[in-house]
């Protein structure tokens, strides 16, 4: 693959759509190719999945159909665009992506580490994100940011125990390759956490070009 998949972690309100923004634009004032997508969702199809997984309903969802969704719309996403436009050498900035399984299916609701592991390499071979950025930052914060936008999904209706391990799944995974994360303090200013991810620019160009 010649592009460069970087993807966008972190809880509810932690800055990752206002960031991806940011970087985009950032990156092409450079002149390059950057496709934003996010997960769950990102084609037509895999976005009606979405649909499915965060709206509340009165069906209680199990958590292993919780799962498959998750890895359906990966499937889709992954064929129709990230696949493509990583052969075309474009950056792909995905707002969250398999941490993301991790932390919230993993973390928040303790299902197996191996058997999301077992999908994420049925559904993804051996592809993996180049760099993926975790913005991080009290639970409680980022509820109030997620909050102050309106009606909570079917995720944010869950409680600081659920978001306190989701949290701590993504710390996790961060520290345990810290060549692949880079942990961003989210619950800075704006600005603060806007000149963070453009230093991690340099990087991003190397690891394009390398
Ligand atoms: N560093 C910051 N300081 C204060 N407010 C911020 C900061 N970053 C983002 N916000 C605000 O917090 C809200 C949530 O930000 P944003 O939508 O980017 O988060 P998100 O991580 O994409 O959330 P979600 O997971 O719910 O999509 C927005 O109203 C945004 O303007
Ligand atoms: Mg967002």
């Amino acid at each position: 693959m010649k592009g460069l998949f970087v993807t966008l972690e972190g809880p509810e309100g932690a800055g990752k759509s206002t960031n991806r923004e940011y970087l985009a634009e950032r990156l092409r004032a450079r002149g390059l190719d950057v496709v934003l997508t996010r997960e769950p969702g990102g084609t037509p199809l895999a976005e009606r999945i979405r649909e499915l997984l965060l709206t509340p309903s009165d069906e209680p969802m199990a958590v292993d159909t919780e799962l498959l969704l998750v890895f359906a719309a990966r499937a889709q996403h992954l064929a129709q665009v990230i696949r493509p436009a990583l052969e075309r050498g474009a950056v792909v900035l995905c707002d969250r992506f398999t941490d993301a399984t991790y932390a919230y299916q993993g973390g928040g609701r303790g299902l197996p580490v191996e058997r999301i592991a077992q999908l994420e390499t049925f559904v993804q071979g051996d592809l993996r994100p180049d760099l993926t950025l975790v913005f991080d930052l009290p639970v409680e914060v980022g509820l109030a940011r997620a909050a102050a936008r309106g009606r909570l999904d079917r995720f944010e209706q869950e409680g600081m125990r659920f978001f306190e391990s989701v949290r701590r799944a993504y710390l996790e995974r961060a520290q345990a390759a810290p060549s692949r994360y880079r942990i961003i303090d989210s619950g800075q200013s704006l600005i603060a956490v806007q000149q963070d991810v453009e230093a991690l620019i340099p990087d991003l160009m190397e690891r394009l070009n390398g």
